[in-house]
């Protein structure tokens, strides 16, 4: 059975089992300060299990995409991945852990065909701290379960992981008590870290056996469900949800005890091929074929790159076909991260041109299943990924050529140099040491020491400079001077808002002193005209918008993210945009070399001092800065 089956069947089944099937929400979470995006099933769902009554009744299942970006790191290993889907269901205050436990243990076992003695389950061994009982109920339900299926299953304290991987197991052993590190369920992880205000509980993991040599033994210690090793790993969580955190940090009982059930789909399917390596399944197994072709390496030898690369397209697929585009903040920043991860790591298997195209479309064929409802941006979604490739590539393509110009000089590279190359042109680290190897540029023997140090300077720079103190390599850009740059580019915004959006820059001069800024319009504007624009860049400054910018390709710039710009004939490929305020509806959107302030709040208060004619048809206003 393969992983679209899966799910399928996993809905199929618990429509039978009388639950509705609800609508999955979008990865992109607007308007929620904790997350960026869905990280599971249960997410949406939280005031329906505080108590809200939920419109499709009592008993709810879906089949959620979810992104768990804090797992990035991790992305290389067989079972770690950004993306994923979890197959959830709920009861919201109506069956409790025996129904869920026999439910659950039947999907897998007589659904999916798993065998059952290879299924091992974890169980909440109890918190004294805060009188929170062991779940000796849900051990025990467990046990008649397996019993029935005629597999032993016998009871075990293990506590805490640490001391599972120095006991291992024994034989006949299948339930196990692990501490709230492993089985207490709150959004915040373990029992102390629950939120305040969130519903939690003991949960029971279920776990699935792929065989004793798959334990790495010397790395991750004996194998035991809770271990990292690569025997056991979790297919499903199963939270008992009965409590809710108060705000004085107590646990108290929710009136109507509720069940949220997650089980990773990839990893569920993983389960069903006997492929503790979750990269082999249907949804990316094809991926690394293709990889393979265009790479000619195997994966058997380049597994992590391989690895990173699908899942990462994977995500930014998801994000892309969900309508969002790369950007350089928030979930946009993350997604360019994920696109350009992996576009590094491509190049690591000796992939240095354009290849989204040959990927994206294997992605978006394995996810055809998905309803348009959730993939609502489909058709674009190839194009998003390849104009961020685009951009991507031309940024490292000219990080090379300035490499190799910086090298002519026949003097060893320096780490300065390397963080220029990083810093200008968003070349990264990594990629100046190894064109230095491959092409026999010197680097100076403490390169890394040099990187990091103006790495550091930098930063320490950036904080200063929302103080006003713009220093080092910036010294002819003074900090009142940078303030005005950016009053300027809220002026223009002013006037194309409340005047005419036709209005574009003529001309500017900006000083320490004031700023002069010529434009087109059709006639003086009035009193009232110039206090309403003044008060306007006023309120921009007082929201203190985030002011932000990035390089893109310039068609990308022009059409996509409609930058304003006056000489779009004569600008190179890839150019720098300013952007201010929200970058989905940005206040001020400019190609423009900068500097700028890194937030309006520093500006200070704009005036305009005069209105006057220029040219014909063209209006110069002067401002200052109090
Ligand atoms: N909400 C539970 C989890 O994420 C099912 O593991």
């Amino acid at each position: 059975m393969d992983a679209n089956e899966i799910r399928q069947k996993f809905l199929d089944f618990q429509v039978k089992n009388g639950h509705k099937v609800i609508q999955p929400a979008p990865l992109v979470l607007e308007g929620d300060p904790t997350t960026l995006f869905t990280g599971s099933g249960m997410q949406p769902l939280l005031p329906y299990l505080l108590g809200k009554e939920h419109p499709e009744g009592k008993r709810l299942c879906d089949a959620q995409p979810s992104m768990r970006l804090q797992d990035i790191e991790d992305v290389g290993d067989p079972r770690h991945t950004t993306v994923f889907e979890m197959l959830g269901n709920w009861s919201l205050g109506d069956y409790f852990k025996r129904e869920q436990i026999e439910n659950f243990f039947e999907f897998l076992t007589s659904v999916v065909g798993l065998d059952p003695s290879k299924i091992y389950v974890t169980c909440f061994i109890g918190n004294e701290k805060y009188g929170i009982p062991k779940d000796t109920e849900a051990a025990e339900i467990w046990q008649k379960v397996f019993e029935k299926a005629g597999v032993e299953a016998k009871i075990a304290e293990i506590g805490s992981a640490a001391e599972g991987d120095k006991r291992g197991i024994k034989p006949g052993e299948r339930i196990f008590f692990y501490d709230d590190k492993e089985n207490w369920w709150s959004r915040g992880g373990g029992i102390d870290s629950t939120p305040l205000g969130d519903p939690c509980g003991p949960d029971s993991e279920v776990f699935y056996d792929f065989g004793e040599d798959k334990q790495d033994v010397a790395k991750y210690g004996q194998a035991h469900p809770a271990s990292d090793g690569a025997r056991f790993m979790e297919i499903g969580n199963q939270v008992f949800m009965q409590y809710r955190r108060l705000e004085d940090g107590s646990f108290e009982e929710l009136e109507k005890k509720n069940v949220d059930f997650g089980g990773g789909l990839e990893r569920i399917a993983a389960a069903a091929i006997g492929s503790f390596d979750v990269f082999k399944i249907s949804l990316m197994q094809p991926i690394i074929e293709k990889l393979e072709e265009i790479s000619g390496k195997s994966y058997d030898n380049n597994t992590d790159e391989m690895r990173v690369i699908a899942d990462h397209i994977r995500g930014a697929y998801l994000l892309a076909s969900q309508g969002l585009v790369p950007s350089n903040k928030t979930q946009g920043y993350a997604m360019r991260r994920l696109v350009r991860r992996a576009i590094l790591r491509a190049l690591d298997l000796g992939i240095s041109t354009n290849f989204l195209s040959e990927i994206v479309p294997i992605v978006a064929e394995n996810y055809a299943d998905l309803p348009d409802l959730i993939l609502t941006h489909r058709e674009s979604a190839l194009d998003t990924l390849l104009k961020e490739e685009n951009a991507f590539r031309k940024t490292l393509n000219r990080g090379l050529k300035e490499l190799n110009k910086m090298a002519k000089s026949g003097k060893a590279l320096s780490g300065f140099d390397i963080f220029k190359l990083q810093d200008t042109y968003g070349f990264p680290l990594e990629l100046s040491v190894e064109e230095c190897y491959r092409e026999g540029i010197d680097l100076t023997p403490k390169y890394r020491e040099e990187f990091d140090a103006a790495l550091a300077e930098q930063r320490a720079r950036s904080q200063t400079a929302s103080k006003g103190m713009f220093k080092g390599g910036l010294e002819d850009h003074g900090e009142q001077t940078v303030k005005y740059h950016t009053a300027t580019h809220l002026l223009l915004a002013a006037l194309q808002k409340l005047i005419s959006p036709n209005i574009v820059q003529k001309g500017s001069n900006t000083t320490s002193e004031r700023t002069r800024f010529d434009f087109n319009c059709d006639h003086k504007l009035t009193p009232e005209e110039i206090k309403a624009v003044e008060n306007q860049v006023n309120e921009w400054i007082l929201a203190d918008l985030p002011v932000v910018f990035d390089e893109y390709d310039k068609a990308y710039a022009r059409d996509t993210l409609k930058a304003h710009g006056q000489f779009w004939d004569k600008y190179p490929d890839v150019l720098k945009v300013y952007t201010i305020g929200d970058f989905e509806k940005p206040i001020s959107r400019e190609v423009c070399g900068g500097p700028h302030v890194e937030h309006t709040g520093v500006i200070g208060h704009f005036k305009i001092v005069k209105e006057e004619s220029s040219a014909a048809g063209i209006r110069r206003i002067k401002a200052i800065l109090e």
